[in-house]
């Protein structure tokens, strides 16, 4: 969607939060870039983890799930909507976009800069089985890398790793090395972190990388982009005051409110899906 009915536009309020939703957990890593650049922005995350991970799901499965819960953030009256998931974003942001008539933002693994930042032409993406097979990373390739190798490694089992807080366990990091190996081998100088919960686990990255290889991720991206489409369509919020940051999840784990204030870098308000 590039522009809003000025209908729709008078309806949506600047004072309005922002729903930002992803798998689970990982899209914190996004929302923490978003309350940065925007702290006075209200905002409402969704954590859908007791479906994740997506990775290994259908587009149509995901496209259900993604609408379950941009009606529910809608019906809190969001004014726009962030996809803090890339898998979720391959599969789905087509048909949200269709469906619903307010600024939607997605995310894509960071191959466009990561092309251009390689020294060798060499580099490495770490995404999620569901990310690697959709059709917009075969466009990605397509668009923007054809002149660098670009070697790709789904990566099981790591999202499950950091929907549990394990952010520095010994299995995480072993986990890691098997999925960096490969990459390093090929002599990739330059990895994408292809899913919003891979940054969470970022220090076991660099170390099972070492500090010569360049990491690359989109959170920031997406935080300035969200700005910019919020200034064009005169929705930025114009409050003084520090912002509301209300977290959502379905999961069942007993220590989900300790994972998302673990993530989050402080005590979260959580409340259930
Ligand atoms: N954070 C999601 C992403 O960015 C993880 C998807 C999943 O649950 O597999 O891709």
């Amino acid at each position: 969607m590039t522009s809003l009915s000025l209908n729709k536009q008078s309806i949506l309020s600047r004072n309005s939060p922002i729903g930002v939703f992803d798998s689970g957990v990982g899209g914190i890593s996004v929302l923490k870039h978003i309350h940065t650049l925007l702290p006075h922005e209200n905002l409402l995350y969704v954590a859908d983890s007791k479906y994740a991970p997506y990775g290994g799901r259908t587009p149509a499965e995901i496209t259900a799930r993604c609408f379950e819960i941009a009606d529910f953030l809608i019906k809190k009256n969001a004014k726009a909507l962030v996809v803090a998931c890339n898998t979720a974003t391959a599969a789905a942001i087509d048909a949200m976009r269709a469906k619903y008539d307010l600024p939607i933002i997605g995310m894509e693994p960071a191959v466009k800069p990561a092309a251009a930042a390689t020294k060798n032409g060499i580099i490495g993406v770490l995404a999620t089985v569901g990310t690697l097979k959709s059709a917009q990373f075969a466009a990605l390739l397509e668009t923007y890398g054809r002149n660098v190798e670009v070697v790709t490694q789904a990566c099981v089992g790591l999202v499950e790793c950091v929907e549990r807080g394990e952010l520095s366990n010994s299995s995480t990091l072993e986990l890691i090395q098997q999925y960096c190996k490969p990459l390093l081998n090929e002599g990739a100088d330059t990895i994408v972190l292809g899913c919003t919960h891979y940054p969470f686990v970022r220090p076991l990255i660099e170390q099972a990388v070492g500090k010569e290889v360049a990491l690359i991720d989109t959170g920031a991206a997406v935080a300035k982009y969200l700005q910019k489409r919020l200034q064009e369509l005169g929705l930025l919020s114009k409050a003084k005051k520090a912002a509301e940051v209300v977290f959502y999840t379905n999961s069942d784990a007993e220590n989900a409110k300790q994972v998302i204030s673990q993530l989050w870098g402080q005590s979260a308000e959580v409340k259930r899906l």
